[in-house]
């Protein structure tokens, strides 16, 4: 497989990092529709080889298993694949070979949701995650920043305070062709 450096710009995946329930999946999603490409979510991919949910993974396999499957997958899947859009689970990048690999061979935008923002959709998303179970709002805010130190390295970053899902996945279409225009040969 070619490096980053000879993967032309163009044909890079292109990879969405970011906290739990920042709209990776949404976006991503809305992203591939847009440039005719193909979207894949590493979380769901996951459940589908193990044919079990993540938190059912968490629960009779423990994290370390979830984190070696994550691994395995997203490296195997920046060394191998082009032109995907890809959204990875939020805690992906804590993983130096992750995200050496992310970095190396594929774009990594990075969506950033601020914590006052996030904190209005725990709700609705702390049933499916794991990592967030037995944690009081002061350590979740600690994990979110602490993540925020892990998403530090990336090619671009959108902040999607107030923005709805299409206007964020509008706003990386355009930044992406100008990105292309600018920097193929
Ligand atoms: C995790 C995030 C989840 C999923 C797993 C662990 C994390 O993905 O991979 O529950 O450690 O942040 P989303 O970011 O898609 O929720």
């Amino acid at each position: 497989m070619k490096t980053n450096r000879e993967i032309p710009v163009r044909q890079r995946n292109i990879v969405l990092i970011g906290f739990m329930g920042v709209g990776k999946t949404t976006i991503g999603q809305l992203v591939a529709k847009k440039l005719y490409r193909d979207f894949i979510d590493v979380d769901q991919e996951i459940e589908k080889k193990y044919n079990m949910t993540i938190p059912e993974m968490f629960q009779q396999k423990g994290e370390a298993f979830f984190r070696q499957a994550e691994k395995d997958y997203i490296v195997d899947l920046c060394e191998h694949t082009q032109l995907k859009i890809v959204s990875l689970g939020g805690g992906a990048f804590k993983q130096e070979e992750i995200k050496r690999s992310c970095l190396k061979h594929c774009t990594v935008l990075f969506l950033d949701l601020s914590w006052e923002n996030w904190k209005q959709r725990l709700d609705i998303l702390i049933e499916n995650r794991p990592v967030l179970h037995n944690r009081t709002l002061d350590e979740m805010k600690e994990l979110f920043e602490e993540r925020r130190e892990i998403y530090s390295l990336h090619n671009s970053r959108v902040e999607t305070d107030h923005l709805e899902a299409e206007e964020v996945a509008n706003y990386i279409v355009d930044t992406l062709k100008l990105g292309w225009d600018l920097y193929s040969k």
